[in-house]
């Protein structure tokens, strides 16, 4: 059963999933180590991951039998130490997923199978931690799979390092840029279907903290020829397909196109517009939706799109002589179109077609062209108009590139990454410029990878006195030189042959350049090669002996393509085009320049230099493609192709360099710097010599001597192994130290923290207590003042107001009326009042005076009517007998009441004899006898008109109320009164002398009723009254102990009447 491991994405911790066995934790690449032989299944184990591992190392056969049993397995990747070997397997193997992805990140290089993503992870790695710029050089010919592994690169990166933290949209920019510049730059050749037709050298930005930021491009010569021709088999640009298959009916309608490519003469060259590998139709949509996402507007993909067309419709352009054999276009709806599409006058067009300015002697002069002219300057219009228009596009594209940070100081910090994926080495049946040009380019990227790997290798090791035993390679300086040396090289020759006056022409060329060349090695033409050669070259040809196999060119064309000459009359119509692309592409100073433009080759030799100093500056790493077969099939492992690639690669040299050499260096202070934190000598600091402390320091970590060299001013250390082991040390180390700064900062930080707080607190605390403290003595003032004021006030007092004593007059006098209000009497009856200051005196009798007032309205308006009517008859009776009469105090507490009789005590007889009057009042009374003074029991009626006397049942007396002259009593204590009749009434029986209980309440009912409030008499000592016609009674009141009532001897009624304690 298979085993499955599970990498965390940091890579520092592996956990190993086994059925039967307990989970395993290691730490580290140790971890990684101990668990990779497990983990990488068999299949991993096919053949040798490393190139470097191979028992036979420099048997070429054993390299390619290792090869072929890894492809079998569809094992694609093997390493020679760093450099990675891929073999195209022209089928989609599922190895480039998001989990794959994962699992190469942060893993040492060694540790997992070889694969494209372990590249990019070690050198992302080493560009974040080194801080220094990298270069990954992808090389192979053509089909080896240079662009497919670019692009898997930029996939890598995009979805791997971290967003940025402002424009996170670079990254699509990044990978949507690349089917915009394959569309345009691409085409089907016989060695690939997707081949590039440019060179690409791509920067990627980063920031200090690893995210993409942004990224530049630089192309490299365009096969523009391939615009107005393809080889059998071959295609032009994928766009024009790509426009006719997709583009819309209504697009197609506004730029003028048919979808049918036969109809272009440009598109039909190679006979082969359709290609069952490509399907135009759906990368048109790719390509759209990249352009919106690379920042094209829609007006600009209009014009894109228009320059496309009208390429196309330059391709339909067709002419005809005239009499004078001088061309003229017969095609009118085409030169419509262009005229609109590239937005140029069409006469001007039309004339720039058909006519050539020449200027003799400062005088323009038109010449009409003949036939083959008018289709060169054609084509050569299509040609510039495609090639610049593609240089826009690249340009346009950096500028969506370009990190919106430029200005920014973090930019300084940014680290470049580099991708080059320029066209591979190629060889056709018929080969020209074009494959000299890309030819070249491998030659000068071969040199380079030799003086960085090779030759400087070895240099190096000569060079830090390392001994040594020099490996053999092939050193293809030789052949560069042949092509750039100035003077003698064939550039040089060419550019000569270019510019000279006179009848150049391609075959002078060759004989110029047989001439200065002659017997170099590398060169051959008709007339130098021997006998047996000569057969096999032509005689416009020259064949060179490149690193990487012969390729025959033939010189047709050179002159031409090297000069790239555009008929001035057809620049100044471009220069005059209104198209926003074509404005920017034909400059007018370009007409204005009298210089000779630089040559293509030049410019081209020239853009290489500038590159190879661009890689030189980086930090290189290194991809090798191979190409299995030319047939671009699956499984198809062609081993004569294949060899032949490995030898030209120098793949095998490559190897016994690595074989014999030393897997990692670096200077003594990289190294010491790096490691020192390993050793307790050399950190924090070495004081001592770089070489010396990194002596210590391997000393302390254990190297054998066989696993390390010190060379002069570089260790060297042999096994990738004991670099691991170094690495994991750091690690660990890394981590506690991480650790401890993390502390000593948090420490720091929360320290720095703490005092702000406290200083902030005791800031707060100051301040408020500042202003406690001052409020708190304002308050101590004002009470002081207050208190000065007031003794000084109260001192004067008496003094006539002034302004010493105003303060406390008005204070005495508010706190009066403020307290008045709570020491208000509670009653009527309550005569308590505050005494008031001298001042306020009159204003406090006045308020008194309100208080009682409303005290008694307050009072009165509670009061019921009943309650007022017993009121009112105790202010009568008070009135009449309040100090007069002895028993009137008694009476007081004591409540009248309306009746003491009720209408069921008196008699039905009694009320009937009173018919309708009411009887107001009744009371139990005793009557004396006139005579005898015999006490009789008797009920006293009041009603509204007189005082009615009954026996039980009968009515003994009535005195109307008029005849009823007075009232007499004692002042005494006793209860008798004297009713005062009218004499002349005869009916009257006299004066009615009667004893009542209650006689205060009683009289004051009968003086009310009979109105006869003032005619009570209050007698000290005796009474008088009327005893019958002619004689008079008299009572006698004497106070004594007790009431008694007896008629004394003299004939008198003898009242005593008890006195009471209150007199
Ligand atoms: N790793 C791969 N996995 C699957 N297919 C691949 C891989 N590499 C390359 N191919 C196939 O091979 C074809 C050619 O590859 P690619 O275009 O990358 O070649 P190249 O080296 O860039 O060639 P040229 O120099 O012509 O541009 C691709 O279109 C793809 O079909
Ligand atoms: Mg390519």
């Amino acid at each position: 059963m298979a085993l499955q491991v599970e990498l965390i994405p940091t890579g520092e911790i592996i956990r190993v999933v086994h059925p039967h066995r307990p989970c395993k934790l290691a730490l580290g690449s140790d971890g990684v180590r101990v668990t990779m032989e497990s983990a990488l299944t068999a299949r991993d184990r096919v053949g040798v991951q490393d190139f470097v591992l191979l028992e036979n190392f420099t048997s070429e056969a054993a390299f390619i039998e290792n090869l072929r049993r890894r492809f079998r397995e569809n094992l694609i990747y093997t390493y020679i130490g760093p450099v990675l070997v891929s073999v195209n397997p022209y089928r989609d193997l599922q190895i480039y997923s998001r989990q794959h992805m994962e699992r190469y990140r942060g893993v040492s290089f060694y540790e997992v199978p070889p694969h494209l993503f372990a590249v990019a992870d070690t050198v992302y790695r080493a560009l974040r931690t080194e801080r220094r710029d990298q270069a990954v050089m992808i090389s192979g010919e053509s089909g080896a799979g240079k662009t497919e592994a670019t692009k898997r690169l930029l996939q890598f990166y995009a979805e791997t390092c971290p967003a940025p933290e402002r424009g996170g949209a670079v990254r699509d920019r990044l990978l949507q840029s690349n089917p915009v510049l394959e569309a345009f730059g691409n085409a089907k050749t016989l060695r690939n279907d997707n081949s590039s037709r440019f060179g690409k050298y791509m920067d990627v930005q980063f920031d200090f903290k690893g995210a993409p930021v942004g990224g530049h491009i630089l192309s490299y010569l365009l096969e523009k020829s391939r615009v107005v021709h393809q080889n059998h088999g071959e295609r032009n640009f994928h766009i024009f397909y790509q426009l006719l298959e997709g583009g819309e009916e209504e697009l197609l309608r506004r730029l003028g196109l048919e979808r049918n490519p036969q109809s272009y003469l440009y598109l039909v060259k190679g006979q082969c517009a359709k290609v069952s590998s490509i399907n135009d139709k759906s990368d048109w949509k790719v390509v759209r939706k990249a352009l919106t996402v690379i920042d094209f507007t829609e007006d600009e993909v209009e014009d894109l799109l228009s320059i496309v067309a009208s390429v196309l419709h330059l391709g339909n352009i067709h002419f005809a002589a005239d009499e004078e054999s001088n061309a003229q276009v017969t095609t009118e709806n085409q030169l419509k179109y262009l005229t609109r599409l590239l937005s140029v006058e069409g006469s001007t067009l039309r004339e720039a077609l058909t006519h050539r300015k020449i200027i003799a002697k400062g005088e323009e002069l038109l010449s009409p062209l003949n036939l083959e002219q008018a289709a060169y300057a054609r084509d050569a219009l299509a040609k510039a108009v495609y090639s610049r228009t593609f240089t826009w596009l690249v340009e346009k594209i950096n500028r969506s590139l370009a990190s919106k940070d430029a200005e920014s100081p973090s930019w300084r910090s940014t680290t470049v990454l580099g991708l080059l994926d320029i066209y591979g080495f190629e060889v056709f049946q018929h080969n020209s410029f074009e494959q000299f040009c890309i030819n070249y380019c491998n030659e000068k990227l071969q040199q380079l990878f030799i003086e960085l790997t090779l030759k400087s290798e070895q240099e190096e090791y000569e060079a830090e006195g390392i001994a040594w035993e020099p490996v053999q390679y092939f050193n293809n300086k030789i052949i560069c030189d042949l092509v750039e040396e100035k003077f003698k090289g064939i550039i040089s020759i060419l550019d000569e042959e270019c510019l000279r006056p006179g009848e150049a022409t391609d075959l002078t060329f060759l004989e110029k350049l047989e001439d200065t060349v002659k017997h170099h090695p590398h060169l051959l033409t008709h007339k130098l090669a021997d006998q047996r050669t000569r057969k096999s070259l032509g005689r416009g040809e020259f064949r060179l002996l490149h690193y990487a196999g012969e390729v025959t060119y033939s010189v047709t064309g050179f002159l031409d393509k090297n000069n790239d000459l555009l008929f001035r009359n057809l620049k100044e119509t471009m220069c005059s085009s209104e198209s926003p692309i074509m404005s920017q592409c034909f400059d007018r100073s370009e007409l204005s320049d009298k210089k000779r433009p630089e040559t293509v080759a030049t410019q081209f030799k020239m853009s290489l230099l500038q590159l190879v100093e661009i890689l030189k500056s980086k930090e290189p790493a290194y991809v090798r493609c191979i190409k299995p077969n030319d047939a671009k099939q699956p499984g198809r492992f062609d081993e004569v192709l294949i060899r032949h690639q490995v030898k030209y690669l120098g793949l095998m040299e490559n190897l016994r360099v690595r074989r014999a050499g030393f897997a990692y260096r670096r200077k003594y202070e990289v190294f010491l710097q790096r490691y020192k934190s390993l050793c307790p000598e050399t950190w924090p600091t070495w004081a001592g010599r770089p070489q010396d402390g990194v002596a210590v320091l391997v000393r302390h970590l254990g190297y054998k001597p066989e696993e390390y060299k010190m060379g002069r001013t570089k260790i060297f250390i042999r096994f990738p192994k004991t670099l691991f082991a170094t690495e994991d040390a750091l690690e660990v180390r890394r981590q506690s130290l991480a650790t401890k700064i993390q502390a000593a900062w948090r420490g720091f930080h929360w320290r720095q923290k703490f005092l702000r707080v406290k200083r902030s607190a005791i800031c707060i605390q100051s301040w408020w207590r500042g202003t406690l403290g001052r409020r708190k003595a304002a308050k101590r003032k004002w009470a002081a003042q207050t208190i000065r004021r007031l003794i000084r006030g109260f001192i004067l007092r008496h003094a006539p107001r002034c302004p010493e004593n105003a303060f406390f007059l008005d204070h005495v006098r508010t706190s009066f009326l403020l307290n008045l209000r709570r020491q208000l009497p509670r009653n009527v009856l309550d005569t308590s009042w505050p005494t008031p200051p001298p001042a306020l005196r009159e204003a406090s009798e006045l308020l008194r005076e309100l208080c009682v007032k409303n005290m008694v309205w307050k009072y009165c308006r509670s009061i019921s009517p009943e309650w007022k009517q017993q009121l009112q008859q105790k202010a009568v009776a008070s009135e009449i007998f309040k100090g007069k009469k002895d028993n009137y105090p008694q009476s007081v507490p004591r409540l009248f009441i309306s009746t003491r009789l009720g209408t069921d005590e008196i008699s039905p007889k009694v009320l009937q004899a009173l018919g309708s009057e009411p009887i107001q009042y009744a009371v139990p009374v005793v009557k004396y006898d006139r005579k005898g003074y015999k006490p009789r029991s008797r009920q006293l009626l009041l009603t509204p008109n007189a005082v009615v006397i009954v026996e039980d049942a009968k009515v003994k007396q009535r005195i109307d109320y008029a005849n009823l002259t007075g009232i007499s009593v004692s002042s005494l204590s006793d209860s008798l009164f004297v009713l005062h009749v009218q004499r002349e009434d005869n009916k009257q029986k006299g004066d009615v002398v009667l004893q009542s209980d209650h006689v205060i309440e009683t009289l004051t009912k009968v003086a009310l009723s009979a109105d006869r409030v003032n005619n009570i008499n209050i007698n000290q000592g005796s009474i008088t009254f009327a005893g019958g016609p002619g004689r008079d009674g008299v009572i006698d009141f004497t106070p004594g102990s007790e009431l008694l009532i007896t008629k004394a001897k003299n004939g008198h009624l003898a009242v005593v009447a008890p006195r009471l304690n209150s007199r």
